[in-house]
């Protein structure tokens, strides 16, 4: 088994044939059950790894083919993939997990670390292949995944920030207003910080973070 690439949170190793994710942090085993649930029922529904076996603190999981989102974006193809993230998002959050999604309280089902970052796409047809890393997925508003899925691209792929408009496209709906999604960022940057001082506190992953909230402050549509 090798360390696969652009694991940002556990450690996560294959052999070609079956991913290993063993979780590490703070929750760990929280984020083991959920990931497992929500893979378990996706199945079938939305492009997901299936789950082979569950331990403690390990889930092991078919491995997908299909080529890393981020390589595919920096090999300049954003248009296309951003327009197929934002298609696959619209499917998740359509997905009807139980009655009390879709309720009159608007939630869906949110991923919670939405972007090119955790998609398989097949290269030849920028179909995706597999979602995957769906450890802090909740019921939420759809804008938290809108929202990071745009952060992401902004801090980690800025040439490409005017291809958002294929990842909305994709999704099917104009893009909330930009305070709505500036604040679910900066939401989002506050809760990764937190997680990062309950794993280490003061350490090297909570300065990280408080760049981050500094630099998503500054930046305008
Ligand atoms: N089922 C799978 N098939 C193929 N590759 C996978 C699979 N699961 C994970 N990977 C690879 O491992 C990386 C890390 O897995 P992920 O679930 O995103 O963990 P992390 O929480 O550490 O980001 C993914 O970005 C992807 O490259
Ligand atoms: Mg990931």
């Amino acid at each position: 088994m090798r360390r696969l690439p652009h694991g940002y949170t556990n450690h996560t190793v294959g052999d070609g044939t079956v991913v290993d994710k063993t979780y590490a942090g703070p929750g760990a085993r929280q984020r083991r059950a959920r990931e497992r649930l929500v893979l378990t029922r996706l199945r079938g529904r939305i492009p997901v790894p299936p789950v082979h076996r569950a331990d403690e603190l390990t889930l092991t999981l078919g491995f997908v083919p299909g080529v890393h989102g981020q390589e595919l974006l920096d090999a300049g193809h954003a248009a296309a993939v951003l327009s197929a993230c934002g298609a696959a998002l619209r499917r998740i959050h359509i997905v009807h997990l139980n009655a009390r999604t879709g309720a009159e309280d608007g939630r869906v089902l949110v991923h919670g670390d939405y972007g090119p970052n955790n998609v398989l796409l097949d290269p030849a047809t920028f179909e995706v292949t597999a979602v995957l890393d769906w450890e802090f997925a909740h019921l939420g508003d759809p804008v938290e995944d809108l929202a990071w899925c745009e952060w992401i691209v902004r801090m980690h792929h800025p040439a490409h920030v005017g291809r958002l408009e294929n990842f909305h496209a994709g999704y099917g709906s104009p893009a909330p207003p930009w305070p709505v999604r500036k604040a679910a960022m900066l939401a989002r940057c506050r809760a990764l910080e937190d997680f990062t001082q309950r794993w280490a506190p003061g350490g090297d992953g909570v300065r990280h973070w408080r760049q981050r909230i500094t630099t998503t402050a500054s930046w305008e549509e």
